[in-house]
């Protein structure tokens, strides 16, 4: 698997981070809908979403709840930052922090998700296990992203692509099952969303 590091994700951010909304908001906005409603929150549920970004997802959640948002990227934060203070969210707080080293106390929060970002970050496993660590138990891990097919043929030429990618900020050839069984993570619910039904929606619950 070709390897992804920080300085490639902030290089990678901060010059896509003018742009992102443009490039990515439609296209996937399908599966930000089926994602946030996958992480069933309740009426003042403390929510982490890890890699943020420019805050795609803040329109889609209840207004009842509190949300916590993190990112790496100072450019795609302030993106987020601009858009809680548009949409007027006092619910939200916003951090400047690795996903690989989460700043809070175990089982701290209801929920969390992570929406494209898993094939985005250097250590995935880490990551995962961190949001374990953070999310109640019972609570909801949900995942959005795609992951490497299954397809023998397209998982090769993922595999091809994979070091071009990685100068963009993102991995192609990361396979769902290994890093969740990596992380000790137990698929509850596996969806596929978006264009061809080519990205993987997953719920798990934490254990
Ligand atoms: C493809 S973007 C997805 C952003 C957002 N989740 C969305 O749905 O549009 C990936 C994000 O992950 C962030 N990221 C990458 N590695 C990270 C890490 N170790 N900790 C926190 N954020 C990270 C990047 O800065 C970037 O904002």
């Amino acid at each position: 698997m070709v390897a992804l590091d920080y300085k490639q994700i902030t290089r990678a951010y901060a010059i896509l981070s003018p742009m992102y909304d443009l490039l990515f908001e439609r296209v996937f906005h399908p599966g930000r809908v089926a994602a946030v409603q996958l992480l069933d929150v309740k009426p003042n549920d403390i929510v982490l979403e890890v890699g943020i970004g420019t805050g795609l997802n803040l329109p889609l959640y209840p207004q009842d709840c509190h949300l916590v948002g993190i990112d790496l990227s100072r450019p795609m934060l302030s993106k987020a930052e601009e858009k809680v203070r548009d949409y007027g969210m006092t619910n939200v707080t916003i951090k400047e922090m690795d996903a690989s080293k989460l700043e809070f106390p175990d089982a701290h929060f209801d929920h969390v998700l992570a929406t494209y970002v898993i094939s985005a970050v250097p250590e995935p496993v880490q990551v995962l296990q961190e949001i374990k660590r953070v999310c109640k138990k019972k609570g909801h891990i949900v995942i959005l992203n795609h992951f490497k097919s299954e397809n023998p043929v397209v998982g090769t030429m993922e595999e091809l692509i994979a070091p071009l990618c990685t100068r963009l900020g993102f991995k192609t050839d990361l396979r769902l099952m290994p890093v969740l069984k990596a992380a000790q993570l137990i698929p509850e619910q596996l969806h596929r969303v978006n264009m061809l039904n080519g990205w993987r929606l997953v719920r798990c619950l934490n254990e």
